[in-house]
């Protein structure tokens, strides 16, 4: 999964990378660009009247046929940035039918961050680290 807010960005690059070693060491890999996942900023009241966004549905389902994911998110402002922590927050949702957290629990994460930054997006993953911990 790579979040990109950015056409260039660094961590498109890096997550494709990784998708493709991990492909390589014979892992079915599905790329994601959150670009293609447009969803709102998390609002209780639209969730009640018409459940989840369609795209955050759409994301949701392919996480939940998969056994893990690697993130590849940049640091903003030295933690995660809003667009990846939106989507965490739409997906950790829980629908009719389907168990707390359903596209998280059991799952592995790798987590991985490029910035031309001293720390490379280091402060940023010890905040992602800490969501999917939960
Ligand atoms: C709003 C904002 C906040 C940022 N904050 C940080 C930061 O705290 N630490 C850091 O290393 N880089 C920070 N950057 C720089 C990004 O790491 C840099 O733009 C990086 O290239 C973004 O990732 P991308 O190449 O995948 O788009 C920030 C950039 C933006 C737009």
């Amino acid at each position: 999964m790579q979040e990109v807010t950015r056409t260039d960005s660094f961590n498109k690059k890096l997550v494709r990378i990784a998708a493709t070693g991990a492909t390589e060491a014979g892992a079915d890999v599905t790329v994601v660009d959150l670009r293609d996942f447009h969803m709102p900023l998390y609002d209780g009241d639209l969730e009640q009247k018409e459940g989840l966004p369609p795209n955050a549905r759409k994301l949701k389902d392919i996480m939940l046929t998969h056994q893990g994911f690697l993130i590849s998110s940049p640091e903003y402002n030295s933690s995660v940035s809003a667009v990846l922590k939106n989507t965490i927050d739409w997906t950790s949702r829980q629908s009719e039918g389907e168990t707390s957290l359903a596209c998280f629990k059991g799952r592995v994460a790798g987590i991985m961050s490029a910035s031309p930054g001293g720390l490379g997006g280091l402060r940023g993953l010890v905040h992602v680290r800490s969501i999917l911990g939960t």
